[in-house]
């Protein structure tokens, strides 16, 4: 516990030094820095290689903080009050007086605000008078970090300091959704679009089939791990990592399985470990086996069809 406490007060010292820093959080590691700073933020653009037209999500640990940035509605609070602190993301309407820098937002009048669930963060959060803007701690379009070797993996030595706060729990990002206009989802993640609907009913709007993309992050190939995917396989190639569901009886050296037994969540968990441990041992492709599209299944899948786009 002294040393979660010592790394703590080092995070502060870093951030408000207008330093960029890698934080754990229950859904993926984040790249993370002073919302309020136009400074601090545009380092996360330029470490990440990141479009300044993608806007960042913001981070709080109360209430309080997010009524200076945001106007709060009846919806939010229905939702907050069940998935808050969790992995799920609300896009709200910016107040005129936030001092949220105008590199968060791509200079627009919405924030995407989140709620982390891991205790370090969170007590990291309590300490400070801003909030942070935390990307996904990866270089654009590739996969998310689930560890702080993860982090170290994506930036090296460009970032002076990671909280460490040991794996993920959830391992895929929050489900984002926005509270503009009538809710509607504008990315799948760890929370269960079933669950949602089981708050707000049938108004919100979801359109898995929509050509349009919402979020402007979704718009390229993302979470690839630079090598070329084949989903919904069955048999794989000889030289190819094969990624299963579920433990079978026999084994090969080029299998890689998500769960011992089927569980949704734990595969969720090993995803992002999964393709970058095969990216390690040098596979030059990857095949997966047929994944559910039930419950997480369905963020597995998009998350998979979405590296799967790599071509080169
Ligand atoms: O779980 C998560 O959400 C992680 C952890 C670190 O919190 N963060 C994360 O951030 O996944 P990022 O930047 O990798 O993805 C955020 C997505 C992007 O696709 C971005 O375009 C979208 O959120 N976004 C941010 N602000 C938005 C806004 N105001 N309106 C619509 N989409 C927004
Ligand atoms: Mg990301």
């Amino acid at each position: 516990m002294n040393s979660n406490l010592s790394n703590i007060k080092k995070s502060k010292l870093y951030l408000d030094k207008g330093q960029c820093i890698g934080i754990p959080t229950e859904t993926v590691y984040g790249l993370a820095a002073n919302a309020y700073s136009d400074k601090a933020t545009s380092k996360i653009f330029k470490l990440k290689k990141r479009p300044i037209s993608n806007p960042l999500i913001v981070h709080y640990a109360s209430l309080k903080m997010v009524k200076n940035d945001c106007e709060l509605n009846k919806i939010f609070f229905k939702l907050f009050k069940k998935f808050s602190p969790g992995p799920i993301t609300y896009v709200l309407k910016l107040k005129k007086d936030s001092k949220i820098s105008k590199n968060v937002t791509n200079n627009k009048n919405t924030l995407a605000v989140r709620f982390p669930k891991h205790p370090l963060t969170i007590q990291l959060l309590k300490n400070l008078n801003y909030p942070l803007a935390a990307p996904s701690a990866n270089v654009s379009t590739k996969i998310s970090p689930v560890s702080k070797n993860d982090v170290k993996d994506e930036f090296g030595k460009k970032i002076k300091f990671i909280l460490d706060g040991g794996n993920s729990k959830i391992g895929l990002e929050s489900t984002i959704i926005s509270l503009i206009n009538k809710p509607t989802i504008l990315r799948l993640g760890g929370i269960e679009i079933s669950k949602i609907k089981k708050i707000i009913k049938n108004n919100f709007r979801f359109d898995r089939k929509k050509k349009k993309i919402v979020v402007p992050g979704q718009s390229k190939i993302h979470y690839s791990p630079g090598i070329p995917i084949r989903l919904n396989v069955k048999k794989p190639k000889v030289k190819e990592a094969y990624i299963l569901i579920k433990k079978k009886k026999f084994s090969n050296k080029n299998y890689y399985y998500l769960t011992k037994n089927n569980n949704l969540k734990e595969a969720a968990k090993n995803l992002y470990k999964t393709l970058r441990k095969i990216k390690k041992n040098k596979y030059k492709s990857i095949a997966v086996e047929k994944i559910s599209k039930l419950g997480l299944g369905l963020t597995i899948n998009d998350r998979l069809k979405r590296a799967s786009k790599y071509d080169n």
